[in-house]
């Protein structure tokens, strides 16, 4: 088994390219899917999320192609409607191929979703949606069979909260369709924006996206495209609170501003340095940062659920106290028994964390549970004097492309090892 060995302490300093955004590019696959022709698609860095939808892809009939960083993806002919349980389950966002297959295939039987431990992770928002654009879904024993008998029926809806993956379902069904299909209370993540620009790179019609209110004109089919993926946001974010909590100064070329706001507010509020231009953002600590008070995760641009652990493994380090509430999930606090084992001042009561900082962490031996809360065990021994072992980062690996690649150009003393 593998495992990132950390020499912690140092200061971080260079400059990266964030790669692509991996909670893009899974529903942007689905959607490659559905096009006709073939489809480019550049930034998509070596996850292991994107190899399972790659799989996928080609248990659905689909020839992938990898060159780099680009992938391509060329129509299937199969009439194959089924996905495995064993791919359905190693990621949620399997789930996104629900709406993309009732749209080319007017069927489609699947397993529940799995994806990181982070408490119930329902999908009645996705069923409710998708039955009133005309599909009949049966749930049994933990297995979707999903019709279209009268293919998609327009419709307007409200969704009863902004789930990200039920907003690309939609999307998704009903790109290609008669009418217009109008989501009210959408989510408005950028990467909500991106897969809508997609789509409308392949012929769809989709306004609004990024918006609360997403309106679908359909259209006949999709062609295919090429499309370069958005930068990750949450891996920029990530480099920016490891900056903070390590000190040094970063530049990260490619990061997108308007996508960071709530990171970057923190940040300059606790005497971080974060300069902004338009080749990217530029990070500057020299002193420890100040805690940041109170923050509660919400639904974009509200404070990240994905970046809470990051900024749960910042705030150990800082002066002074931070409350953090995750108001998204249910038990996403695994991560915190553990920066405990590192020296961190953390308590927790149901989904609240308070964290008093202290003046320094100390290696330790501690285990990833989930993907972000691996990132934040990393962040938090990269602070850290002496040396840390990182257990199980084939959850790291989920969404960070080599994250010891990604710190060690930064200067970090990591490296991974067989155990
Ligand atoms: C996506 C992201 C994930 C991020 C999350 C919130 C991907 C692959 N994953 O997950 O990294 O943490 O957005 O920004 O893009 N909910 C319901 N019923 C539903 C759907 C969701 O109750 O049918 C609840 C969930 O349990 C959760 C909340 O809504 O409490 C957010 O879920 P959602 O926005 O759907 O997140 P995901 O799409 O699963």
């Amino acid at each position: 088994m593998s495992c990132l060995k950390i020499d912690g302490g140092k200061r971080l300093y260079g400059e990266i390219a964030v790669h692509g955004a991996k909670n893009s590019i899974l529903p942007l696959l689905a959607a490659a899917y559905m096009c006709q022709g073939q489809t480019v698609l550049h930034n998509c860095p070596f996850l292991s999320d994107v190899e399972i939808s790659l799989k996928i892809l080609e248990y659905l009939g689909c020839k992938c192609e990898r060159q780099g960083s680009t992938l391509i993806i060329s129509p299937s002919n199969s009439n194959c409607f089924e996905i495995p349980e064993c791919l359905m389950r190693e990621m949620r966002s399997s789930i996104v191929f629900m709406g993309a297959l009732l749209s080319k295939m007017g069927s489609c039987v699947m397993s529940l979703p799995g994806g990181c431990e982070l408490g119930p992770r329902p999908i009645d928002i996705h069923i409710d949606s998708l039955t009133k654009l005309g599909a009949v879904i049966e749930c049994n024993h933990g297995f979707l069979t999903c019709s279209l008998p009268e293919g998609i029926k327009a419709a307007e809806l409200y969704l009863k909260f902004p789930s990200v993956g039920a907003t690309e379902n939609i999307i998704l069904a009903a790109a290609v369709s008669n009418g217009t299909t109008v989501i009210h209370n959408a989510a408005r993540e950028p990467e909500i924006e991106d897969l809508a620009l997609f789509l409308n790179s392949a012929g769809a019609e989709i306004n609004g996206a990024g918006s609360d209110t997403v309106v679908i004109n359909g259209v006949n089919r999709l062609n295919g495209t090429e499309y370069t993926v958005m930068p990750d946001r949450i891996i920029a974010a990530t480099c920016m609170m490891a900056t903070a909590a390590c000190k040094g100064r970063i530049c990260l070329n490619n990061a997108n501003k308007n996508h960071l706001i709530p990171i970057i507010s923190i940040l300059r509020d606790g005497g971080t340095l974060v300069d902004v231009s338009d080749s990217g953002l530029t990070v500057t600590s020299h002193f420890r940062q100040h805690n940041f008070g109170t923050v509660t995760t919400q639904p974009y641009p509200g404070f990240p659920t994905d970046a809470g652990p990051i900024l749960v493994a910042l705030s150990s380090v800082c002066k002074g106290t931070g409350v953090f509430i995750e108001n998204i999930f249910d038990s996403r606090f695994h991560y915190i028994d553990e920066l405990r084992l590192l020296g961190a001042d953390i308590k927790t009561v149901g989904r609240v964390a308070v964290i008093t900082g202290v003046k320094s962490l100390v290696g330790a031996d501690v285990v990833s549970h989930d993907l972000r809360g691996g990132a934040a065990l990393t962040v938090a021994a990269l602070a850290a004097k002496g040396c840390s072992i990182i257990r199980k980062p084939c959850y790291i690996d989920r969404g960070y492309q080599k994250i010891e690649e990604i710190f060690g150009c930064l200067g970090a003393d990591i490296k991974r090892t067989e155990d």
